[in-house]
């Protein structure tokens, strides 16, 4: 193996602990830091102003990246997004106009099912565009334009530094778009560049939290299913941290909208249950610690991952609280994800489990 592990225990640890720097050296690619602008490098076949749609496809991990995107460029490029996981896609045959945008996302560029979408919308006249890690990929090779994530190899099985590369480049791509189709303004670009500018020394303040969630890890390594809630582009990131949970822990999650807790998972809850809520402030903050509260009502143990903001407007009920540094909102979910990575990993690591390797898994699936 031509990497090492350095000082961690764990291929994951190394991964979520180069996050500063992977980001940092995504968005070099991306953005333009002196001027304060999206600088895309690549020629793009296809014009975003033209653009009536953006299907997005992918697997695992790679998809909820674009489940946040799919936030992104609706509100900051007010361009209609389509999103699939691709193995649904691919059978879903959905009808294209021609000439549209498909954007597939992939760590490896192999995933066997995002392969077979790539072609299904290629066979549909799309404009075929892939976010992936290994540029020398069949997902790429059969791309119209590839767009790198640059965070070097990854080789612990379940996806960290990956996801916050891709989520960096596609918050990239999102203000392109924005600026090409007339909805942000020069200034508008600047304030959201510059956010994202701040994500790689945001990051490093996110992960001086470990020690709290070694704590938290350690009670959480005792349930038997852990639920996750968030909304809007939170939501994302509370499926992704169930994902996490159960790929390395073997611990049952779940990841929900936290606006869908009433319809179902409520009847869930009680003392046993540990309640992950992702919600650091924004627009929506009070409606999930609203949710939250139907929680505490019934036992629920509460971890909640939120700002100082967050925090200050939190009642009752709350067991444990994990601050993440307060950001831009356009930038939030790239920081709300490190908590999630750190609870899984430590959970992991408490259960004595093979983080690396985790039974039953691989690290690319070329095959349906
Ligand atoms: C596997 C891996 C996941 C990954 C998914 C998609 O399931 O274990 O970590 O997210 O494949 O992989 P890709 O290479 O397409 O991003």
């Amino acid at each position: 193996l031509l990497v090492d592990r350095g000082n961690h225990r764990h291929f994951m640890a190394k991964e979520i602990y180069e996050q500063p720097e992977t980001i940092s050296h995504t968005l070099s690619h991306y953005v333009d830091m002196g001027a304060e602008k999206v600088s895309i490098r690549e020629t793009m076949p296809f014009d975003f102003a033209k653009l009536t749609r953006l299907t997005i496809s992918a697997c695992g991990t790679a998809y909820f990246a674009g489940a946040v995107a799919k936030y992104w460029f609706e509100r900051y490029a007010r361009l209609p997004v389509d999103i699939d996981v691709a193995s649904e896609f691919r059978y879903r045959e959905p009808p294209m106009e021609m000439g549209g945008l498909s954007l597939f996302i992939s760590q490896s560029g192999e995933t066997a099912d995002t392969l077979a979408a790539l072609r299904y919308c290629a066979a549909q006249g799309q404009h075929v565009a892939s976010l992936v890690n290994t540029q020398e990929s069949t997902i790429a090779r059969e791309s119209d334009v590839v767009f790198p994530i640059l965070c070097g190899p990854e080789i612990g099985v379940a996806s960290t530094k990956a996801l916050s590369a891709q989520l960096t480049a596609l918050a990239s791509l999102a203000i392109a778009a924005g600026r090409a189709r007339g909805v942000l303004n020069a200034e508008q670009e600047a304030d959201l560049v510059r956010a994202l500018i701040s994500v790689p020394n945001a990051v490093s303040r996110a992960l001086g939290q470990e020690d709290r969630i070694v704590e938290i890890a350690k009670k959480l390594s005792k349930a038997k299913d852990v639920l996750y809630l968030g909304r809007g582009v939170m939501f994302p990131i509370a499926m992704e941290g169930a994902l996490k949970l159960k790929e390395i822990s073997y611990i049952h999650a779940e990841g929900y909208a936290a606006g869908e807790l009433k319809h179902g998972p409520i009847a869930l809850v009680d003392e046993a249950m540990p309640v992950i809520v992702v919600a650091p402030s924004d627009e929506l903050v009070d409606k999930t610690l609203s949710n939250m509260q139907e929680v505490a009502a019934r036992g629920g143990k509460i971890i909640l991952i939120t700002d100082e903001a967050g925090a200050a407007t939190v009642g009752q009920g709350v067991a444990e609280t994990i601050l993440i540094p307060q950001v831009s909102n356009f930038v939030a979910p790239i920081l709300a994800l490190i908590p999630v990575q750190l609870l899984a990993y430590h959970t992991a690591v408490a259960m004595g489990t093979d983080v690396d390797q985790p039974r039953n898994l691989a690290k690319s699936v070329t095959v349906e």
